[in-house]
């Protein structure tokens, strides 16, 4: 009476159990957490495979580098007959989103198949963001290779990356991702990612299984073990209430066991290394039909110790055993035995030994990431930017550096992009870049000014922005922090740029009153030859002559005069637009600068004109004192009274009491007052007679 409740009992569990296994894989088999792409296949192509269903598409959108190629072979699978290749770059990457704090089960697959026409299948290195991943070495034609880690990623996409290690062209024919569940193939660390050693179907003699099978699309092999095959006994339940492993049922309806009860069931690997570590998981469901006086318990022991005892497989759900990570040998052997009381003997049905991959560099920080991303392409950066910036170490991005501890995220700390052939302004993304200490972008192109923005890098400790066309003026913090020692600045050879203190050119008074000046420099000049004209017309010079030419009360020197003043034009005192300076010494032992128009001077005679009408109607504190001039024949010549400080340039260089910031401001502001002529006399001077 009791039993056949039981057995009703029974019943019912069996059809509940049996609608909600259907249910769950039906649930679990709409590809739904897949992406599957085939590697070269054309963009925008899909398509659904033949043996598997799985839904394939391009991996154009995941990658712009590689050439596409197909295999001449067409009995393979349809993922295998395009590749895609990779003939230049040492990294290439694809970049593949997945969400982030999921495990995903990645695979990689490569099959050869003579593409290059070469007959070598190459030797190559994957890596994994900023981790290596593997070496695949492909020894023969017609063997699929793959490579498979078991990861969650922190980062919202993935990029896995072909290397060329110089033998041979790297290539990759299947890219796969399946996300599983979280709480399956738990690894004491983040950093300790698993790769497949062996995934075994122990008692499959000749069929590997995958997705349908595998709702987490896994590969199954068969097993060439010598041991005695077990069937599901028609009695059995076939169904199957899964764990979260979610083995598929036809792994599991098979399983080994040893000829006879006492004899223990014994499964080996090797490892390469003893440090290697390594994951067991072993998975139990009973296959046969057991009779009321029969038992099945077992124990298990791997290398000898003692891992899991009184194990008894169940029909009517998996069980899965796992091992802490082995390690510290070079032979790992796991063994079944029966216990003392059990009649019969062990069975194993399935077995994965999964080898741990430290993956022990994180990717660097996404602003970072983002940021240099950024410049690469602003810039059309065309090095080896490929892949993560910061790693793996020998694979930094060129120029740049980052701070790698291996516990923190890593940051770019150092970016040089000298002589890149950079054009264009200074991007405000760089100040993104936040932990940078070192910026180098001399040697280029870039022009506008030197952005503020580069102050928020509080940690930058070096700046070269040498040899460059930057323009306007060195912002003041700059000056600052580098007067402090905090900051190395670096600004020469920008022709255009202005330290505030030693502006050696053209300087900020240019662009503050360029547009005014022009003005004022027409409205002198016919002032001044107005004026010039009305003294010529009082004037009764008797070496006047009506071709224009200069006459004034200024005292007027003959070229041998010249040449005694400057002795032979012994000391060059400076150099102008319109030719040399030299230094001279009057009868009246008055020191003078005679400022020469040279023959082949770009500004010419008119303009040499201009000045000198301008200076004899012009005075000024700020002005250099007109004393006289020459102007026989081809030589022409403008004689100052000399500074005893030197010259204004010198004066305004060397000493800034004498013309201060404030005062140059004021010159500004005097402008707008309209006092023209002071101020355009003073720029024309300025610029034209004592700042070539
Ligand atoms: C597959 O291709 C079809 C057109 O041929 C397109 O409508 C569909 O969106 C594609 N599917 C994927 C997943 O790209
Ligand atoms: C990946 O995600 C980024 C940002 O979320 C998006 O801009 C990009 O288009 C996505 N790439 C693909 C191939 O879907
Ligand atoms: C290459 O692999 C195929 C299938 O795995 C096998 O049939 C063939 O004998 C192998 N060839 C060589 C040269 O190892
Ligand atoms: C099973 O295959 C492995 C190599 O894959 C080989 O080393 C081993 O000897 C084989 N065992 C049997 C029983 O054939
Ligand atoms: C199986 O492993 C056990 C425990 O390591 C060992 O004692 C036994 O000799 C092994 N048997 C075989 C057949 O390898
Ligand atoms: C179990 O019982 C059956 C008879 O019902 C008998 O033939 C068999 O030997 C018994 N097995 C054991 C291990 O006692
Ligand atoms: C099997 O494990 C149990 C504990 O789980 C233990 O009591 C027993 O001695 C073990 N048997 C063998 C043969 O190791
Ligand atoms: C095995 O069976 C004997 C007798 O039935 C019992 O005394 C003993 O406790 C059992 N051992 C175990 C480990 O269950
Ligand atoms: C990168 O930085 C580290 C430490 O900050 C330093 O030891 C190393 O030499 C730097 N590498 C390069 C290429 O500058
Ligand atoms: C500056 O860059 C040019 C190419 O852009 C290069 O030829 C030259 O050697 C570089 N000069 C220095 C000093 O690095």
């Amino acid at each position: 009476m009791k039993q056949t409740m039981m057995r009703m009992l029974l019943h019912f569990l069996l059809v509940l159990f049996g609608v909600l296994t259907t249910f769950v894989l039906i649930q679990a088999q709409d590809q739904s957490g897949f992406i599957s792409i085939d590697c070269g296949l054309p963009k925008d192509i899909n398509y659904s495979s033949l043996d598997t269903g799985i839904n394939y598409i391009s991996d154009a959108k995941f990658i712009d580098a590689g050439v596409s190629k197909k295999i001449a072979e067409t009995d393979i699978k349809q993922e295998l007959q395009y590749v895609r290749s990779f003939p230049s770059g040492v990294r290439n990457c694809y970049r593949i989103n997945v969400t982030s704090g999921i495990k995903y089960l990645i695979r990689s697959s490569f099959y050869y198949g003579n593409y290059d026409d070469l007959n070598e299948p190459p030797e190559f290195d994957l890596h994994f963001g900023p981790n290596v991943w593997d070496t695949v070495k492909l020894t023969n034609i017609s063997h699929i290779t793959d490579s498979e880690i078991i990861y969650t990623p922190l980062l919202d996409y993935i990029q896995p990356c072909l290397v060329n290690t110089g033998k041979g062209t790297p290539f990759i024919s299947v890219i796969e991702l399946r996300t599983l569940n979280n709480e399956v193939y738990v690894t004491n660390s983040a950093k300790s990612v698993v790769s497949p050693l062996r995934r075994s179907d122990v008692g499959s003699i000749a069929n590997e299984y995958r997705y349908k099978d595998d709702v987490y699309d896994r590969i199954w092999f068969p097993s060439n073990s010598s041991f005695k095959r077990l069937h599901i006994s028609p009695g059995t339940a076939s169904l199957l209430l899964g764990n979260n492993y979610e083995l598929p049922a036809i792994v599991m309806n098979t399983a080994v066991t040893s000829e006879t009860p006492s004899a223990p069931l014994n499964f080996s690997w090797e490892a390469d290394n003893v440090n290697d570590q390594f994951y067991l998981y072993m998975h139990f469901k009973e296959v046969e039909e057991l009779a009321a006086n029969e038992t099945r318990s077992f124990n298990i022991t791997v290398n000898d110790k003692f891992w899991y005892g009184n194990v008894t497989p169940k029909s009517l759900y998996t069980t899965a055993f796992s091992t802490k990570p082995l390690t510290g040998a070079t032979r790992y052997l796991f063994s079944l035995s029966k216990t003392e009381n059990s009649t019969l003997p062990p069975i194993l049905n399935a077995y994965e030994v999964y080898k741990v991959k430290l993956f022990s560099q994180l990717e660097t920080h996404q602003d970072d990431v983002d940021t240099i991303t950024n410049i690469k392409n602003t810039y059309g950066v065309t090095r080896n930017w490929q892949g993560d910036p910061c790693g793996p170490v020998n694979y930094m991005w060129e120029g740049l550096n980052c701070s790698i501890d291996g516990y923190s995220i890593p940051r770019i700390t150092s970016l040089n992009l000298a002589s890149s052939g950079l054009t264009g302004e200074i991007p405000s993304s760089i100040s993104k870049l936040t932990m940078l200490e070192y910026l180098d972008l001399s040697n280029n192109s870039l022009n506008g000014p030197l952005p503020d923005f580069l102050m928020q890098l509080r940690s930058l400790k070096v700046l070269n922005v040498g040899k460059n066309k930057l323009v306007g003026l060195v912002p003041i913090e700059f000056l600052d922090r580098s007067k402090s020692g905090s900051l190395s600045l670096s600004v020469d050879d920008n022709p255009d740029l202005c330290m505030t203190e030693s502006c050696k050119k053209k300087n900020v008074v240019v662009p503050l009153v360029a547009s005014l000046s022009a003005l004022a420099v027409i409205l002198l000049i016919s002032l001044g030859i107005w004026l010039f004209r009305r003294k010529t017309d009082e004037d009764t010079s008797p070496n006047s002559n009506n071709k224009g030419s200069m006459k004034s009360k200024h005292q007027k020197f003959s070229y041998t005069e010249i040449l005694k003043i400057t002795d032979n034009f012994k000391t060059i005192i400076g150099e102008g637009g319109f030719g040399k300076v030299y230094f001279g010494i009057l009868k009246d032992q008055t020191q003078v600068a005679v400022k020469r128009l040279s023959p082949s001077s770009k500004q010419g005679y008119k303009e040499f004109q201009s000045e000198a009408q301008l200076l004899m109607v012009v005075h000024h504190r700020n002005l250099v004192p007109l004393l006289g001039y020459c102007d026989e024949g081809q030589t022409k010549a403008l004689i100052y009274k000399y500074m005893a400080n030197g010259n204004l340039q010198q004066l305004l260089v060397k000493n800034s009491n004498i013309l201060s910031w404030n005062e140059r401001l004021n010159i500004a502001v005097d402008t707008a007052h309209g006092n023209v002529l002071f101020l355009a006399s003073y720029f024309l001077h300025f610029v034209s007679v004592h700042f070539p």
